[in-house]
C-alpha cells in the first residue's frame, strides 16, 4: 500500500473542527493520509486541532509560511474563510505543495481566475471541495440523470430554504457581516449542482437577491436565479437562509430534473423517479413516483474528496473539481451578483473571459 500522503491543514474554525473531527480524521484513521502540521492564527484553535488528530505542538503553526518552509508535505487542505484562500495558496505554491481548498476558490471573480492561472503556471495540483456535489443523495440523482434513461434534460429546479434569520445562526460571524451570503457561502453550493446535472456550461444568467427586514446579516440572504446552458437547459434556483420555516434545509434541498422521459425528484434525501408512459396526457403528483434508494460507499462529502484527491496525486482520475473546471462554479456565484447589481443578464463565458 502506498504511504498516508503528507498533509498541512490550515484552518481550524467553525467547519475546520468538523474536518478535524471528521474529514481529516476518517482520512487519517485508514492510512490515505497523516497530518504533518496544523495552522491557524488562533493558538486555541490549534489546541482543539491537536487533541483530535494527535499532532505534536512543535507541529501547530499560527503562521502559514513557517509551518510550510519547516514542514514537508504532500498537499494542504485550506479551510479559511475565502478572502484569505488565496495567501495561503501562494505560501502552498511557493513550497511546492498542492492544494485542496474549500469552496469558493475566492471571493472574488478576479481572485478566482488568479488562483487559477497561477496553479497552472507553477504546474501544481488544486480543487475545490464542492462537498453537496458529492453528497450521497446528489451523487444518486446524478446517476439516474446520467444513465440516460430519462432521456435528455430540459429544465431543473433547485430549491434551498434555511431558517437561520438570527445573529450567528449560519455558524461563522463573517456570513453575518458579508456582502452576499446567500449567493456566496450558499448558491455556491446549490448553482454547481444544477449546472452538474445540466451537464454543460452556463451561457446566460439573470438573478436577483435581497435581504429581508428580519434578517440579521449586512448582505444578501435571500436570491432567485433562472440559467440557460449551453445544451439548452434550463434552470430555476430559489434560496433563502432567511426563510421562517426551513423547509429545505442544508443536506435537504429540493431538486426536480424535468427529462424527455421522465422527471427525477430529490428532496429531503429521498429520490423519486416517475417515467413516461405511452399513454396520451399523462398526469402525476409528488410523492407517488417510483422511490429509489441511495447508493451505498464508505465515504461521501469532503471525506471522499479527500481520497479523491490524495488518488489524483498519485496518477488516478483527475478531480472533477480542478481548479480550472471550478472557475465555472465562481462564475455561477460572481455572475449572479453581477447580475443583480446590474439588474441585467450576465452572458456567463464572456464575463469569465473579461477577467483575463
Ligand atoms: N463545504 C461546506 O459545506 C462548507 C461549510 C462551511 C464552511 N465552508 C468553507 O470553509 C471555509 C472556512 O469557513 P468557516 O465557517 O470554518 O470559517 P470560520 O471563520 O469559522 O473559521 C476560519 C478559521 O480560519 C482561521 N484563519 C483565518 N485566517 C487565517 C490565516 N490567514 N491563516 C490561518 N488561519 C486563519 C481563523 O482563526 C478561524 O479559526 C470557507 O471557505 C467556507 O466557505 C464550507
Amino acid at each position: 500500500m502506498a504511504r498516508p500522503q503528507r498533509v498541512i491543514h490550515v484552518g481550524i474554525g467553525s467547519f475546520g473542527k468538523r474536518w478535524c473531527r471528521e474529514f481529516l480524521k476518517t482520512n487519517v484513521d485508514d492510512g490515505t493520509i497523516e497530518i504533518v502540521a496544523l495552522v491557524d492564527v488562533d493558538p486555541k484553535a490549534l489546541e482543539y486541532g491537536r487533541s483530535i488528530l494527535g499532532v505534536k505542538e512543535s507541529a501547530c503553526y499560527t503562521d502559514a509560511n513557517k509551518a510550510f518552509s519547516e514542514v514537508a508535505a504532500d498537499f494542504c487542505t485550506v479551510v479559511v474563510p475565502p478572502n484569505f484562500h488565496e495567501a495561503v495558496v501562494d505560501v502552498a505554491i511557493a513550497h511546492g505543495v498542492d492544494v485542496l481548498s474549500e469552496k469558493p476558490i475566492a471571493d472574488t471573480m478576479e481572485a478566482s481566475v488568479r488562483i487559477a492561472r497561477k496553479i497552472k503556471a507553477a504546474g501544481r495540483k488544486m480543487a475545490v471541495t464542492m462537498s453537496h456535489r458529492f453528497d450521497q443523495d446528489k451523487t444518486t440523482l446524478r446517476r439516474i440523470v446520467r444513465s440516460g434513461k430519462l432521456g435528455r434534460v430540459n429544465n431543473i429546479s433547485c430549491r434551498y430554504q434555511s431558517d437561520m434569520r438570527q445573529h450567528m445562526a449560519w455558524g461563522a460571524l463573517f456570513r453575518h457581516t458579508m456582502q452576499d451570503p446567500m449567493i456566496i457561502e450558499g448558491a455556491v453550493h446549490h448553482l454547481d449542482i444544477v449546472a452538474d446535472l445540466a451537464g454543460g456550461h452556463c451561457e446566460t444568467l439573470f438573478a436577483s437577491t435581497w435581504k429581508p427586514d428580519w434578517a440579521e446579516y449586512a448582505g444578501d440572504t435571500d436570491g432567485v436565479v433562472t440559467m440557460v446552458f449551453d445544451n439548452g437547459v434550463r434552470a430555476i434556483y430559489e434560496g433563502s437562509s432567511s426563510t421562517a420555516v426551513g423547509l429545505n434545509d442544508w443536506y435537504q434541498e429540493y431538486i426536480r430534473v424535468d427529462c424527455e422521459f421522465g422527471t427525477a425528484i430529490l428532496n429531503h434525501r429521498e429520490i423519486e423517479v416517475f417515467t413516461r408512459q405511452d399513454l396520451p396526457r399523462q398526469k402525476h403528483r409528488e410523492g407517488t413516483g417510483q422511490k429509489v434508494p441511495l447508493l451505498v460507499q464508505p465515504k461521501w462529502i469532503n471525506h471522499w474528496l479527500i481520497q479523491k484527491f490524495a488518488e489524483w496525486r498519485t496518477g488516478g482520475a483527475e478531480m472533477e473539481t480542478h481548479v480550472e473546471a471550478n472557475v465555472q462554479a465562481s462564475a455561477l456565484i460572481f455572475g449572479s451578483i453581477h447580475s443583480a447589481r446590474t439588474n441585467a443578464l450576465v452572458k456567463l463565458q464572456d464575463y469569465i473571459h473579461s477577467f483575463g
